[in-house]
């Protein structure tokens, strides 16, 4: 038999518990060995039929050396990060969905899993229940990948839907994310972006071999998208998706993005609809690979946390190769200048000014949308240098307000 515990009893948390106690034969037929739910730690009181496991102290998971593998489903970084590094110092397997905790300690805590012949997983803290940061260490490994694209977060990815679908307004589509529990009360991290960029972090240190920190990532939300802007990317045969982006570069350093992006209807991204995910990766072997599935919610998360805690019982005292270097300050270009096409909506009291300054700066080469009645055009720009595209700009004089988002064209 083998001793597990979850620490955490929130939705994942107790998803966990439900999936290892009502689903007991399976999972301990599958890792051929009894797997039995000692302890959950919460400092809440829970009325549920497993109420005799609950623990409020720390300690008694960490001095019991009967439990071999935790489950870290709190959050956040911290008391996590104190909770997991103790656990991994005495030889326990953690396995985690936090990917705060990852994306900030992930190469430390690694490393210690390996001093201390424990295994660190966190298979969950990326895509929910989708299989995608095992099928990059392990399917992939015969693989250089030089390119990861990611629809990462359910809930922007469930609020641009309700705008491109049924036109409803930001606002209206976050009360509605909220009320039906996809979006926190606080939706400031999915909807700033730093929840993808957090994941960002995770999938380009898998994939690079590298840690990189979230303020390395060129990160913005969707705060300023507005039905207009969805409109306008319709004419253009497009979608608008928050992105998150992360490319090797030719100088050995990579460079990492979140943002929302005109994603083309031709793309296999622009399909992901409402609180579903998808990872694309370029392998130079498999080419183009796609992860696509439920990247949030109670079950499809615990799923994958109890997969890894059912690798950890199978893998006791083997440490599985799952590691990157720590990061430096240099690894990622924050000042890389790409070839791009942005979408440039720009505007102005007087209009027939504006057509003019648009054909003199942009020689009216591009393909773009003139609306009269609300004084805007709307173009994507010919692919050149990111700064170029900056620079011709600055060239629209005062009176004229101009707003960019980047494309996947
Ligand atoms: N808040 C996250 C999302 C949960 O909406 O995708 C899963 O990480």
């Amino acid at each position: 038999m083998i001793d597990v515990a979850i620490m955490g009893h929130g939705v994942v948390g107790s998803g966990v518990a439900e999936i290892l106690i009502n689903h007991n034969d399976r999972i301990s037929s599958r890792v051929k060995t009894p797997v039995n739910v000692k302890y959950i730690l919460d400092l809440r009181d829970f009325d549920v039929p497993y109420s005799e496991k609950f623990t409020k102290d720390f300690n008694v998971i960490l001095n019991d050396p009967d439990v071999k593998v935790v489950a870290e489903v709190m959050g956040g970084v911290n008391p996590a990060y104190d909770f997991v590094k103790k656990c991994l110092e005495k030889g326990k397997s953690v396995v985690t969905s936090n990917k705060e905790l990852v994306a900030a300690k992930g190469a430390e805590l690694i490393k210690v899993a390996e001093d201390n012949n424990a295994n660190f997983l966190f298979e969950a803290s990326v895509g929910g229940g989708i299989p995608v940061l095992h099928p990059i260490t392990e399917c992939m490994c015969a693989n250089e990948i030089d390119e990861i694209w990611g629809i990462l977060n359910g809930t922007t990815n469930y609020i641009l839907n309700k705008m491109i679908v049924d036109n409803m307004d930001f606002d209206t589509a976050l009360k509605l994310a909220q009320d039906l529990g996809f979006a926190e009360k606080d939706p400031t991290a999915d909807i700033e972006g730093h929840d993808a960029c957090r994941k960002v972090c995770i999938l380009a240190a898998l994939g690079f071999g590298k840690h990189v920190y979230p303020n390395q990532v060129k990160t913005e939300g969707i705060t300023k998208i507005t039905l207009d802007d969805v409109a306008y990317a319709e004419k253009f045969g497009c979608v608008i998706k928050l992105i998150g982006h992360a490319k090797k570069l030719k100088n050995g350093k990579i460079t990492a993005s979140v943002s929302p992006t005109l994603v083309s209807r031709d793309c296999i991204l622009s399909g992901v609809n409402g609180v579903f995910n998808a990872v694309m990766l370029n392998g130079d072997q498999t080419g183009e690979v796609v992860f696509y599935g439920k990247g949030a919610g109670k079950e499809a998360t615990a799923s994958a946390v109890v997969a890894d805690m059912m690798d950890c019982i199978k893998h006791l005292e083997k440490g599985k190769i799952l590691s990157w270097e720590d990061g430096d300050n240099d690894y990622v270009d924050m000042s890389f200048d790409p070839e791009t096409r942005l979408f440039v909506l720009i505007k102005s009291d007087d209009f027939d000014g504006l057509k003019t300054q648009f054909n003199e700066i942009f020689g009216g080469n591009n393909t773009n949308v003139k609306n009269a009645e609300n004084g805007e055009i709307a173009f994507i720009t010919e692919k050149e240098k990111l700064s170029a595209i900056e620079q011709k700009l600055t060239l629209f004089k005062n009176g004229i307000s101009v707003k960019t988002l980047q494309t996947m064209l």
